[in-house]
């Protein structure tokens, strides 16, 4: 199903909560939309403030460009699927919480 919107609709869980969103979203702009506890600041991959784990799904994100793989490499400290809210666009279901 897709709608003016966007794309599909998709399942993404922040946390214990499931959310309905549509496929292409900007997870930032998702998570204002609907007030999650994912923290942010600037918006441009600078200050790692949205960092994210990424427990199911990574295949259905956007893939990894630019700054947003400078700053995780820095805010992750070795952890394992880190991404930045404010960078990644959710293309299918997928599972995340805040780094921290
Ligand atoms: S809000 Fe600053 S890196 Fe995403």
């Amino acid at each position: 199903m897709s709608s003016e919107r966007g794309g599909r609709e998709i399942e993404l869980q922040v946390g214990d909560e499931v959310l309905k969103v549509r496929s292409g979203e900007r997870l930032i702009d998702i998570c204002e939309h609907h007030q999650t506890c994912i923290m942010f600041s600037c918006r441009a991959a600078s200050c790692g403030t949205c960092a994210i784990v990424v427990e199911q799904g990574m295949e259905n994100l956007s893939p990894v460009e630019g700054l947003e793989a400078i700053v995780v490499e820095e805010v992750s400290e070795g952890r394992p699927n880190v991404r930045l809210a404010c960078q990644v666009r959710i293309l299918g279901s997928a599972s995340i919480r805040p780094l921290t």
